[in-house]
């Protein structure tokens, strides 16, 4: 009784309804070995796209798709390498891909780390920015030819509400003046926010549209880095979403037929959400997005 209490009021959230099929689409996942990624990737090669997952630890994402394998034998699960804080591992990456695969319908930016300790990523970006935001973006930059070659095509960018707490520190990105792990992944999931809105402007009219999600509160490994954290969701983790239900997002905004033509929008709940004020700054996303092609050395019109 106890769970059914829980899962009808206490972790109400939308639940993607669409019976939308995926046979002969191509997904890509990053972050998928564990969490809201691995529900993604199960959810969506059931629905018989073919689901490459893109992980840092190849042999957990191996695991990973053992275990999607398991709970459906017909699933198109591969996994290939891909380390966030390196952009070789990400150009390397993209190189293999862009060889080997023809199509690319679904591109979900979903790995993220939160309140780790000051770390940097091997180019010296500080971690929360250089994987959630920098790493997502290269990756998005070089697979953007396949993704308009293989339209209609979504791109779904996995972000937070922990964007309203948010600010994009221009004047110290990378968090070198003062740390604080917190408003580190805040500012990440802000530029998430900002970046999904600024490439979905600079989209119109190529039928690839972008949108940016928050999953909700999920007991998954994402507060591995904090103690304080990791006692919360354990304390009141029956009050928290399953890595499935957190998922359900995700899974609207990558298959919804209603969002076919969606752009530049936030989802919670499988739900239009709200958007702080700072993510809704068409200037702070323009100046965010030169300043990362400035980072990464790119150009990216
Ligand atoms: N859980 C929540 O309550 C919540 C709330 C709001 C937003 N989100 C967002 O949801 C997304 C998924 O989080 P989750 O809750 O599913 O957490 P999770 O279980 O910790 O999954 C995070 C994934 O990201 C991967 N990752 C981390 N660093 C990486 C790197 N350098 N390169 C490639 N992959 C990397 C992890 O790989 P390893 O397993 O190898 O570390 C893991 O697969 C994140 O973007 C997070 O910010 C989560």
């Amino acid at each position: 009784h106890f769970q059914t209490l829980k899962r009808v009021n206490l972790t109400p959230g939308g639940v993607c309804k669409s019976a939308a099929r995926l046979d002969g689409k191509t997904v890509l996942i990053t972050g998928a070995n564990t969490g809201i990624g691995k529900e993604t990737a199960l959810d969506l090669a059931v629905r018989g796209a073919r689901v490459i997952m893109a992980c840092r630890d190849v042999e957990k994402g191996e695991e990973a798709a053992a275990s999607i394998r398991a709970s459906y034998s017909q699933a198109q699960v591969e996994v290939r390498e891909l380390d966030l804080a390196d952009t070789c591992s990400i150009r390397a990456f993209a190189q293999q891909f862009l060889r080997e695969v023809n199509h690319l319908h679904i591109l979900i930016n979903n790995a993220g780390v939160m309140m780790c300790p000051y770390t940097k990523t091997i180019d010296g970006f500080e971690m929360h920015i250089g994987v959630n935001h920098l790493g997502h973006f290269l990756l998005t930059s070089l697979l953007i030819g396949l993704l308009k070659r293989s339209a209609p095509a979504r791109i779904v960018v996995v972000s937070s509400l922990a964007h309203n707490f948010g600010w994009i520190r221009f004047h110290d990105l990378h968090s070198q003046g003062s740390y604080n792990s917190g408003l580190a992944y805040c500012q990440s999931k802000l530029a998430n926010v900002l970046f999904a809105r600024e490439l979905a402007r600079r989209l119109k009219g190529t039928s690839v549209t972008v949108n940016s999600v928050h999953p909700g509160t999920v007991n998954s490994d994402l507060t591995r880095h904090s103690t304080l954290m990791t006692i919360f969701f354990t304390v009141f983790s029956m009050f928290l979403k399953t890595p499935r239900e957190g998922a359900q997002t995700t899974i609207y905004c990558a298959v919804a037929e209603e969002l076919h033509s969606i752009s530049g929008k936030h989802f919670s709940d499988c739900t239009p959400a709200f958007v702080a004020p700072q993510g809704r700054s068409e200037e702070t996303a323009r100046r965010l997005w030169d300043v990362s092609c400035e980072l990464l050395a790119i150009e990216w019109d």
